[in-house]
């Protein structure tokens, strides 16, 4: 196997700290630079046992400064970068869609010049299915599929779109080698307790409130994040460039029924559930065509739904110390602006 430098941006969050263990595993001669600006959402502890691999460096830095992104692909000369960064919450952006802006449309940016200034061979864009907007939940036969309209509903989709639409255009312009995916919601280790699963197991055991947004029916995709991580392994090893792959696994779900199954796995009562004002803008329905991945890389999922969301409790009932930390912090401001009187 050749040996490759790839910087994982992100790497501290959620999909990117999975990604980045996928890959020790996987390439024990890469080197696997993970830069993350440590965020509310990033974690130092998330990336421990990575810290021990002498193929692992992890940095701190913004993806929306220059010169420390500059510096840093002047010293480790990657082969590949795969941009994980941004502000991925929808709630988050709604409230305030700032920051959304700056850091997922002028962060790809910044990354992309470094690409062409340093002669990387692939920039891979970690993009979501929300760039689809969404569909109607009166047509399961509807799927979304590369060639679907852009169509956003949130700040946070927006910005992701647009992202996507420049790193076409830095292919198109400068030729910069570059390959997209649009991956479905992701579930498993290490998610930040304010998104839907996590938010619901950790609610549950404390037994709290669970705050279903407007009547529970919208339905999302869910995907395993190792999954996720596969298919993007495919990706930027496959011969990809100037492609856009749609990610996901045929597993739609209402949110009420994740609710239920996993207040059944916990032994809690339904009476938990608490029908909370809806999203503003709330995507009905997700739903993703993975035919392109599926025939063009031979990509399939492994994890079945029903065994993903129980490890998934499980280690979230094992690992109480990661997000006991996390929510004893910052994290009550946030909760309480959210959630109260709602
Ligand atoms: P996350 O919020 O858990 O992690 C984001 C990480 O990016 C954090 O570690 C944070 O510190 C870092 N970050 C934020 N701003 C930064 C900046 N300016 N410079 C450097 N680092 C910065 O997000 P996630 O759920 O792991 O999502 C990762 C990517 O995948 C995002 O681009 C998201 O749009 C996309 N995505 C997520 C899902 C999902 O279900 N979570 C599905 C499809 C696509
Ligand atoms: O589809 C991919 C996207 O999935 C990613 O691009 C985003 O980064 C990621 O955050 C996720 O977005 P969602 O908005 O789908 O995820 P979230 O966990 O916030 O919400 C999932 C569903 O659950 C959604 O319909 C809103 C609902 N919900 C969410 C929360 C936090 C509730 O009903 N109650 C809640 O408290």
């Amino acid at each position: 196997m050749d040996k490759k430098t790839i910087i994982v941006t992100g790497g501290a969050g959620f999909i990117g700290s999975n990604f980045v263990y996928y890959m020790l595993k996987k390439y024990p001669s890469y080197r696997i630079v993970c830069l993350d600006a440590l965020t509310y959402a990033g974690n130092l502890s998330t990336l421990e046992k990575a810290m021990k691999n002498e193929n692992f460096r992890f940095v701190k830095a913004d993806i929306r400064d220059a010169e420390a992104i500059d510096n840093l692909f002047t010293e480790e000369k990657p082969d590949i970068v795969v941009n994980f960064a941004a502000e991925s919450h929808v709630d988050r952006s709604i409230a305030d869609p700032q920051i959304f802006l700056a850091t997922n449309i002028m962060g790809p940016k910044v990354l992309m010049d470094a690409c062409l200034n340093h002669g990387v061979k692939r920039y891979h864009q970690v993009s979501t299915d929300e760039v689809y907007g969404d569909l109607p939940l009166d047509r399961p036969d509807l799927f979304f599929t590369e060639n679907t309209n852009l169509h956003t509903s949130s700040p946070y989709s927006a910005s992701k779109a647009s992202a996507d639409l420049l790193t076409m255009a830095y292919h198109r312009t400068y030729k910069l080698p570059v390959s997209i995916s649009r991956c479905s919601n992701n579930y498993g280790p290490y998610h930040f307790p304010e998104k839907l699963i996590p938010l619901m197991i950790i609610n549950a055991l404390h037994d709290k409130p669970l705050p279903v947004y407007g009547d529970g029916l919208n339905v999302r995709d869910w995907l395993y994040v190792e999954d996720h991580c596969k298919a993007i392994d495919m990706i930027i090893h496959g011969d990809c460039v100037g492609e856009v792959y749609n990610v996901g696994g045929h597993n739609e779900m209402a949110n009420i029924d994740i609710v239920k199954l996993i207040l059944k796995e916990l032994g809690k009562p339904e009476s938990l559930i608490t029908f909370v004002e809806d999203r503003k803008g709330h995507d009905r329905r997700y739903a993703i065509d993975p035919t392109k991945i599926k025939t063009q890389l031979g990509w399939e999922p492994e994890t079945k739904f029903e065994n993903g969301i129980v490890k998934t409790i499980k280690w979230y009932l094992d690992h109480k110390d990661w997000w006991e930390e996390i929510i004893s912090g910052e994290y009550q401001n946030y909760y309480k602006k959210m959630y109260e009187g709602k």
